[in-house]
């Protein structure tokens, strides 16, 4: 059953940058869009398992720091080999001064 989870505030995250954010032995990856948003997704590139974190953010794409894959952290999508399989991603909301993000 998914929950909301405290992850951050706000101001944790520069816009245009992100953060990882473990949680219950999982790694994840909370971003801080152009927009405005925050997005959540997987920590851990699909390729070889680097934490995303160690990337960077160029609008809506973050790219990995190991072989520069990219990913649209609003959907998960890959979109620069050598990635081909998508991140998960996870709801976003943020309430009362906090960013909860909805985690199985
Ligand atoms: S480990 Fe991320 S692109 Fe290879």
């Amino acid at each position: 059953m998914p929950h909301w989870i405290d992850a951050c505030a706000p101001g944790d995250i520069d816009a245009e940058d992100l953060i990882r954010f473990d949680h219950a032995g999982a790694t994840h990856a909370i971003y801080h869009g152009p927009d405005g948003r925050f997005y959540a997704t997987d920590g851990l590139c699909s390729h070889e398992h680097v934490h995303l974190a160690d990337g960077l953010v160029m609008e809506f794409l973050i790219e990995c720091p190991k072989h520069n894959g990219q990913f649209d952290y609003r959907t998960g999508e890959a979109k620069r080999a050598p990635v081909c399989v998508n991140l998960r991603t996870y709801p976003v909301r943020v309430e009362a001064g906090r960013v909860l993000v909805e985690l199985p």
